[in-house]
């Protein structure tokens, strides 16, 4: 069966880019792969450096009028969009699980949390408003406006194809920006799936477009353009980092969402069947290839042997699997190059005298598409590879630490400063490994942060500004300042 034919509504299999409310091939054909089978699902064009102009000067041309648009108006526009992409949303999750291995459980978590942005941010486009003040000078007033940013260039990652996208472009749209936007090329179905839906609901042509191609190409284009006024990335550190010195000459303002490398700290007073539940959650979510996924975890000494053998029952029972067999707990990692990095973290760990307690090993001779087996590693170094950099797959790796001090000492020696968690039932500990804590984004005995109306975003190396909440929508506006003096009033 083709893939069109297993969605419900067809024609939200798109395999062309979307410019100014037309579908553009481009040349060649890229496949999309999907990774549980490494059966080709899509050949898409790459519109190229042309294409990517003729973007952004749709993108701009449609500025000059959606700025204008009431907020009251884009905010029905951007509810009618939500509203659709619910009606969708099993065609959306499937979408999701073809191209990106995800299971279809958790794909569907996918299309409900991505859409909340768009419910979100189109509540906030009516509430987007200044303050008055009193200026220091006799006879005068002054006050605040938001003014939409303009053009926005967003690159979008494959671990999230759909929910990355709405946290982006809905408060950009709500803020009255106008987006171009490149997916990754792993998984370009839902973001043109979710175009599709965008112009069913009325956004004019041009608001949002969505190039596909080659990044090399398109990237320069799109940080180097004098229209474009704001780069919006989530995706590696290092690529990050190009990203913000491209977009230097042209004084653009960045959103960047980075790498993390988050610890999971279990202290002695936790309780240790919710600290492992929570180590599955954050760990083995979408097979450990999440930028808030815990990558370090950090026991007590007093508790660590009890957290082990704990987790060692949760992680050796999980299933991975096909996304679509409803018994699959994990899906396949993206590509075979992701499986074999993450082998050579395990075995650089098992050289530096870490012990395997279970898991370790790839799957993808016996299970076929890109699997990694579920994997629970003990008594590591702090120096070894997978303690420096983030895992992105399903290995969970536990360190030991004594005092608090040294917890905190462990856990803040990252470049890094996206996501961490703390199990404890101390509420003065709370307060002293939070404020310790130098990240963005805390979850104690909690483990997700993300939500449509929290700010999501990491200090240090791991990024530049937050996405959700009231936060989100103010990266997309500028802050104008008026005074008006001599009054005679
Ligand atoms: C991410 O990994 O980039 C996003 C994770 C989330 O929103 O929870």
């Amino acid at each position: 069966m083709s893939i069109a034919d297993r969605l419900k509504d067809k024609t939200l299999y798109r395999t062309a880019s979307f410019i100014d409310g037309a579908w553009v091939t481009g040349e060649g054909a890229r496949p999309v792969h999907n990774p549980s089978t490494n059966e080709v699902i899509a050949e898409i064009g790459d519109v190229g450096a042309d294409g990517a102009r003729a973007a952004i000067a749709a993108a701009s041309k449609a500025f000059a009028d959606w700025k204008r648009v009431s907020p009251f108006e884009r905010s029905k526009l951007l509810m009618k969009w939500h509203q659709l992409i619910l009606e969708n949303a099993s065609d959306l999750a499937m979408l999701i699980t073809l191209e990106m291995g995800k299971t279809f459980r958790e794909a569907q978590g996918e299309v409900v949390y991505g859409a909340s942005f768009i419910e979100w941010s189109a509540e906030e486009a009516k509430r987007i408003h200044g303050e008055t003040m009193h200026p220091p000078f006799p006879n005068s007033r002054g006050w605040t406006t938001h003014q939409p940013v303009g053009v926005v260039a967003c690159i979008t990652p494959w671990n999230f194809p759909n929910a990355m996208i709405t946290r982006k472009c809905a408060p950009a749209l709500a803020a009255g920006c106008t987006m171009v936007l490149k997916p990754a090329p792993e998984t370009p179905l839902s973001a043109l799936a979710l175009a599709e839906l965008a112009k069913r609901a009325g956004i004019p042509d041009g608001v949002f477009n969505v190039i596909c191609g080659d990044a090399q190409a398109l990237g320069p284009v799109m940080t180097g353009a004098p229209e474009v006024k704001m780069i919006g990335f989530t995706g590696s550190t290092a690529v990050g980092k190009l990203l913000m010195r491209q977009a230097a000459d042209g004084v653009k303002r960045v959103a960047l969402e980075l790498g993390g490398n988050a610890p999971f700290i279990v202290m002695d007073d936790a309780d240790v069947e919710a600290a492992a539940d929570g180590v599955i959650a954050s760990k083995f979510r979408v097979s450990g290839q999440t930028c808030v996924s815990a990558n370090r975890i950090i026991a007590q000494s007093g508790i660590a042997d009890r957290l082990i053998a704990a987790l060692e029952a949760r992680v050796s029972a999980l299933k991975p699997g096909d996304g679509f067999d409803a018994s699959t707990d994990l899906g396949p990692l993206i590509h075979h190059q992701a499986v074999d990095r993450v082998d050579a973290l395990v075995r650089n760990a098992r050289e530096s005298g870490a012990r395997i307690v279970t898991g370790g090993k790839p799957l993808v001779d016996t299970l076929g598409g890109s699997f990694y087996a579920p994997t629970l590693i003990e008594g590591g170094s702090p120096s070894m590879d997978m303690a420096c950099f983030e895992i992105f797959g399903p290995v969970a790796s536990i360190y030991r630490a004594d005092s608090e001090a040294d917890i905190l000492r462990l856990a803040n020696d990252t470049p890094y400063g996206l996501a961490a968690y703390v199990y404890t039932r101390d509420v003065n500990r709370v307060y002293r490994i939070t404020e310790g804590l130098d990240y963005g984004m805390i979850g104690v005995n909690a483990p997700m942060v993300g939500s449509a109306s929290t700010p999501f975003g990491g200090m240090k190396e791991s990024g530049i500004g937050r996405e959700g909440g009231k936060w989100g929508v103010e990266e997309f506006s500028e802050l104008k300042y008026v005074l008006l003096g001599n009054l005679t009033a």
